[in-house]
């Protein structure tokens, strides 16, 4: 990639505007000037708080590895909202991502058997058949929306299936992922601003629990709905808030981000038509290039810290109480880390990217996303006889999740191998 750097100015980088991120995609031209000159960047942006850019891998890794020195709870991420409020916005949920030691490690032990990867391995054949039963379906047509038919279908199914929601309500996840992630696009809002759209998806969410919970508490499952339900911390059961906000981040957090590395991860292989073809010649290449797909990608856009102390980051004085936004695509385009970083190499290795973050909050779900990734694509390499762009991708206005709502594509598939 050439970065264009003169065009860039400490007072018109832009790289936390929604409308930014729906129109242009990632700001990478951006990126690779404050890594270059400004890692540690102070960043004024209307209706938000500042903040400091981190920009750099090394400097998201040292911040994400000091989770007393640098908090979540005080603020998850730079939320830039339409209009400023004057109050101090209370995050209405309470759950893993925004609690800090020790309670947040009383908190994900809870769940997290279910999420090592012996435990993911038993969900293969099941992945495996949902991944079956999505393609089966587009056997025979020749254009479809990649998102809305393919991409969106198999984190949803996995994720209601290890929660225990049944088929029938699968459509209103879809619609509760979606509007509170992407309340701030116009596509999302139901009647209403961002703020309200989100509120809304949120309480049904919370409803919808609610019962779910009552019911498994009298009759407990094996899913993850019954072991939150029915668990203990500081030898009480949990409280209902924290409880509710449980399902909502692990419902929010499995579904948009593996949808959109998967999109992603085709739009990649479309546009570098090699690395495709590599790719289905040779499948032993099948985990290396999952890894690459999440570095390329890099769903989540940024997550927030705050320093509980003055400290220095590459020399630049942060004081307590300023906050500091990891920007990991940044981060796994670093010239520093990876070589000929804007590469998309099916075969890369190694390849240290941070796409799941990294330390303490290091993403719970990431050898799920992984397995559910290398299901997907090794059917896809084995099955796609070819696929191309068929219209304009449309972008997400967000500037948390990169997300692709649309991608229409040509292709062919061929029947399964039985
Ligand atoms: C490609 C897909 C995914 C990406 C890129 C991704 C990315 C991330 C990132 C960046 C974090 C924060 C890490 C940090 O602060 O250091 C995170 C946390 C988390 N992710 Fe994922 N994620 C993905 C898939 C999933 C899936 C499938 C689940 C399953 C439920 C999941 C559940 C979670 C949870 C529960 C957390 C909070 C962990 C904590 O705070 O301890 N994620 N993820």
């Amino acid at each position: 990639m050439q970065t264009q750097e003169h065009q860039f100015s400490p007072s018109n980088i832009n790289i936390i505007g929604p409308d930014h991120y729906a129109k242009n995609g990632y700001p990478h031209a951006e990126w690779a000037y404050l890594r270059r000159h400004k890692p540690v960047f102070w960043c004024e942006w209307p209706h938000t708080d500042p903040f400091w850019a981190i920009t750099k891998h090394a400097d998201i890794v040292q911040i994400s590895k000091q989770p007393k020195l640098f908090i979540n709870s005080k603020r998850l991420l730079v939320f830039v909202p339409d209009q400023r409020s004057d109050e101090e916005p209370v995050p209405p949920f309470r759950h893993l991502l925004n609690m800090d030691p020790p309670e947040h490690g009383d908190y994900r032990t809870i769940v997290s058997r279910r999420f090592t990867p012996r435990a993911v391995r038993e969900l293969q054949p099941e992945i495996e058949r949902v991944t079956r039963e999505v393609l089966d379906k587009l056997v025979g047509r020749t254009e479809c929306d990649f998102v809305i038919d393919i991409s969106s279908k198999i984190p949803l199914a996995v994720i209601a299936e290890l929660l225990g929601v049944p088929h029938q309500d699968w459509d209103r996840l879809f619609r509760w992922t979606n509007q509170v992630i992407g309340g701030g696009d116009p596509e999302f809002q139901e009647g209403g601003s961002q703020d309200e759209t989100f509120d809304q998806a949120r309480m049904e969410l919370f409803n919808y629990f609610t019962e779910m919970v009552n019911k498994r508490i009298k009759n407990p499952t094996n899913d993850i709905t019954s072991i939150v339900a029915n668990s203990t911390v500081n030898g009480g059961p949990m409280p209902q808030f924290e409880m509710l906000s449980y399902y909502l981040l692990l419902v929010v957090a499995g579904n948009e981000t593996t949808r959109n590395a998967t999109t992603g991860g085709l739009q990649a292989l479309i546009e570098n038509p090699e690395q495709f073809r590599r790719l289905q010649k040779d499948p032993s290449l099948i985990k290396t290039a999952v890894e690459e797909i999440v570095r390329w990608t890099s769903p989540v856009i940024q997550f927030t810290r705050t320093a509980t102390e003055d400290t220095e980051i590459r020399g630049q004085k942060i004081r307590a109480g300023e906050s500091l936004c990891l920007f990991y695509p940044s981060a796994n385009r670093d010239e520093e880390v990876f070589e000929d970083s804007f590469k998309f190499d099916v075969g890369r290795t190694p390849n240290p990217h941070v796409a799941f973050g990294i330390g303490e909050h290091f993403c719970l779900g990431a050898n799920l996303a992984r397995l559910e990734l290398e299901v997907i694509y090794r059917q896809l390499m084995e099955r796609l006889e070819y696929a191309e762009l068929n219209g304009p991708i449309e972008r997400l206005r967000s500037s948390f999740v990169g997300g692709i709502k649309h991608m229409p594509i040509k292709f062919k598939l061929k029947p399964a191998v039985q």
